[in-house]
């Protein structure tokens, strides 16, 4: 039997973080070969204390990077006071929480969870029970191709990616995938059964794909002809990544949603998820009929509040930055023939390759710069929001590097 100490005396740390994940976690994951155990600012560190510049950032989730100084300190505060008490009771900072949403969104009231996916359940809940009002057959969801929208068996059900789906199935049925950005494929699956369509605004796992503007307003106008509920799922691209709060902002005028699915930045680390609505449809959802045990806990809606006090004076700079990664990204890619295209907003940038990118990716690590690849070719960067100019110039000329090497 390994024990410990018996791996322990000739391996380094790595190795033994390693062997040990191997021998007793599932094997879902294929991780890079990183420890890491610290973060400072854009900067994380791993076990021998070498330096990586964080252009992923927790897959989009550290917003204000690590160890930001007032996101420790609330932290600091409130774990002293309280971490959970349940939804039994009221705590001061959910409804102080709600109401930002509802100001940052355009919408009327929130629902806490702690993931991603969770939310999207209970916005395909919501869309259920709004169907179900009207019609038992109404149930219906318009999802697109090459989307992404979490791993539960719901999300999954309407996530338009079969590699994901096909070892799970049956999933939920009455869900129509169709293709991003094509009008006429939209209005044709569009019928009375239609009980919502979920929409990300930009694809993430998808590899940063944008919707048009034209998209997503006749997204909003079948929705209203339908009464079927317009979803967005801006769990990667919104809570203030695109210079906006929700990307749906980036619209002149804004498409506004009846719902809109929030979570990875939300909390700066700390699990929280959320789902905001309008009075239509959140009048769906009556007593009883959702919940969570630790969702919208205390610590995590202080820190949500505290991230969102920071975050409104961040909006612009991330539209700066985001202006300027992209600009050096896309005179970079002048010089190299395999990359096909860089795209994104704010601080949600995809390069594509015609080459797969993931040994760029553990040449990026061992040139001291964190980012991820998805969809094989697509390099992404979600950087933490207070990104600076000289740590954009300090990743672009890493990656020309890594690049030169191809
Ligand atoms: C657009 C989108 N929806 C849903 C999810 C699922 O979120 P989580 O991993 O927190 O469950 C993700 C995660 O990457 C996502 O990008």
């Amino acid at each position: 039997m390994t024990t410990d100490s018996s791996i322990g005396q000739e391996c380094s740390l790595t190795e033994q973080v390693m062997a040990l994940e191997q021998q007793y976690l599932l094997q879902n994951y294929s991780r890079y070969p990183l420890v890491v155990r610290r973060g400072k600012g854009c900067y994380v560190y791993d076990a021998a204390g070498k330096r990586y510049l964080d252009l992923i950032a927790g897959i989009g989730v550290n917003a204000l990077g690590h160890a930001h100084p007032r996101i420790l300190r609330v932290l600091r505060e409130q774990a002293a006071l309280m971490i959970h008490c349940s939804n039994l009771y009221y705590h001061e900072y959910q409804g102080k929480l709600a109401r930002k949403l509802s100001e940052a969104s355009g919408l009327a009231r929130s629902f806490f969870c702690n993931s991603g996916t969770e939310a999207m359940e209970a916005a395909l809940k919501m869309a259920r029970a709004h169907g179900r009002r009207i019609s038992p057959e109404k149930y219906e969801i318009i999802s697109l191709d090459n989307s992404f929208h979490g791993r539960t068996l719901g999300a999954l059900s309407i996530t338009g990616q079969a590699k994901y789906r096909q070892d799970f199935e049956p999933l939920l049925p009455g869900v129509r995938f169709v293709e991003r950005n094509n009008v006429p494929a939209l209005e044709e699956a569009f019928n009375e059964r239609t009980c919502a369509v979920v929409l990300e605004w930009i694809q993430g796992e998808g590899g940063i794909y944008p919707l048009t503007a034209e998209y997503a307003r006749r997204a909003r106008e079948l929705a209203d002809q339908y009464n079927a509920l317009l979803v967005f799922d801006e769990i990667q691209c919104g809570v203030g990544r695109p210079g906006k709060y929700f990307a749906y902002q980036l619209a002149e005028p804004p498409v506004l949603p009846d719902v809109v699915v929030a979570a990875k930045p939300l909390a700066c680390g700390l699990p929280l998820g959320a789902v905001i609505a309008n009075e239509k449809a959140a009048s769906a959802i009556g007593p009883g009929m959702h919940g969570t045990t630790f969702g919208g806990g205390p610590l995590a809606c202080r820190v949500a509040l505290e991230f969102f006090e920071i975050l409104d004076d961040l909006l612009l700079h991330i539209h700066h930055v985001g202006g300027c990664f992209r600009h050096e990204l896309a005179e970079l890619a002048r010089h190299f023939s395999f990359v096909k295209e860089v795209r994104g907003y704010g601080l949600m940038i995809g390069m594509e390759l015609d080459i797969p990118g993931k040994q760029i990716v553990l040449d990026g690590m061992a040139q001291g710069l964190l980012f991820n690849c998805t969809h094989d070719t697509v390099l992404r960067f979600l950087p933490p929001y207070i990104i600076t100019e000289p740590e954009i110039d300090r990743a672009v000329r890493i990656l020309k590097n890594l690049l030169k090497k191809v």
